[in-house]
């Protein structure tokens, strides 16, 4: 797939998830052979500000490359102008616009999914951050629409192309929806036979199989996944073996312990203390599950303090897969 000049191999994204897609995280990921990286959302007002928390959200490293940074805001002289900021300072691979968010406190002031009721201001929005960032690909990651009564994913489809966005991700839901029922498919397909850009199909990917299912049934050049990955980043190195028509070697016990202990340490170079604890454990409640002993592992690194008493945790476990695994 190729978005604007960049080529895009494999396939396979890393959807923007706030509080979640951050460094550490998308290390991880890039590690695990996913094609593309996104930082979660950063605000465009915060960005022109120049707000310490927001540019802190979208600083990256060379490994994570390609790498596209989320804006979401109201205006389109304010997105513009982040979006210039962002690209002369950080040097991006994409710009993508959140035209999905259903969160109040962003969809009331008129930002994210509320963009989708109006879809002049998106077009508008869209066209003055493509001409703000000339040497950049601008793509855009929208839901289906409001609500049941007001799904214009196709129709947005098109003025998304019109206005000069690079490629398209479809999360299809409506705003109304949150993250209940099920995204519904045909709707990706709709939108691919809509456009000609690329069409990047989101939700409900939870294993493998429904990433290359979503392939089949919508037609979709790329598929994004955002849940689906949490506790289980070698989902890309299985998206990618079933592409290949190869079978993925099953995930070890080992596995599992060398990827919270590389997680981890991603996490201790990044943040303070007190985010690392927080951040560790959050990700370690992802990570141990699923295997006989998991719950009484899971609540010994709940009960910890410290980054020292969960590195302690950490030995112990890696000992203990290690034994399972040559019994
Ligand atoms: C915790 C969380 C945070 C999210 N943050 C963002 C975000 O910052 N920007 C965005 O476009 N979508 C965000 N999303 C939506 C996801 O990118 C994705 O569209 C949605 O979860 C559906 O995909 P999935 O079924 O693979 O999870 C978030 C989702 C979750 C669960």
């Amino acid at each position: 797939m190729q978005i604007g000049d960049l080529r895009i191999q494999p396939p396979i994204l890393l959807a923007p998830m706030a509080g979640i897609t951050d460094h550490p995280f998308r290390v991880i990921c890039r590690r695990y052979g996913v094609g593309v990286v996104y930082t979660e959302f950063v605000s465009a007002n915060g960005v022109i500000r120049e707000g310490p928390k927001s540019l802190d959200l979208v600083h990256f490293a060379p490994e994570e490359r390609p790498i596209g940074i989320q804006i979401f805001g109201e205006t389109a002289p304010v997105i513009a102008e982040s979006a210039a900021l962002l690209a002369e300072r950080f040097q991006p691979d994409i710009i993508d616009l959140n035209f999905g968010c259903p969160v109040p406190k962003v969809t009331k002031k008129g930002a994210g999914s509320a963009m989708l009721r109006d879809l002049s201001l998106m077009s508008e929005v869209i066209k003055a951050t493509v001409a703000a960032v000339p040497d950049l690909p601008v793509t855009v990651k929208m839901r289906a629409g409001w609500d049941s009564t007001c799904v214009i994913a196709v129709e947005a489809a098109a003025i998304v192309q019109e206005a000069g966005a690079k490629a398209l991700a479809l999360h299809p839901r409506t705003t109304r929806q949150g993250f209940t029922g099920q995204a519904d498919w045909s709707l990706i397909e709709a939108v691919k036979r809509e456009v000609s850009i690329p069409v990047i199909g989101n939700g409900d990917i939870r294993s493998p199989a429904d990433a290359i299912r979503m392939f089949h049934e919508t037609g979709c050049d790329a598929v994004m996944v955002a849940r689906g990955a949490l506790g289980q980043p070698w989902i890309f190195r299985q998206i990618n073996a079933l592409l290949a028509g190869q079978e993925s070697p099953p995930v070890t016990l080992r596995d599992i312990a060398d990827v919270c202990r590389d997680h981890l340490a991603l996490i201790g170079q990044d943040k303070n203390e007190r985010i690392a604890v927080n951040l560790s454990k959050k990700h370690l409640n992802w990570y141990i599950k699923g295997f006989p002993g998991a719950v009484g592992w899971r609540k010994k690194f709940m009960a910890c303090e410290s980054t020292d008493q969960i590195d302690q945790v950490l030995s112990r476990f890696t000992e203990f897969a290690s034994v399972r695994q040559d019994a």
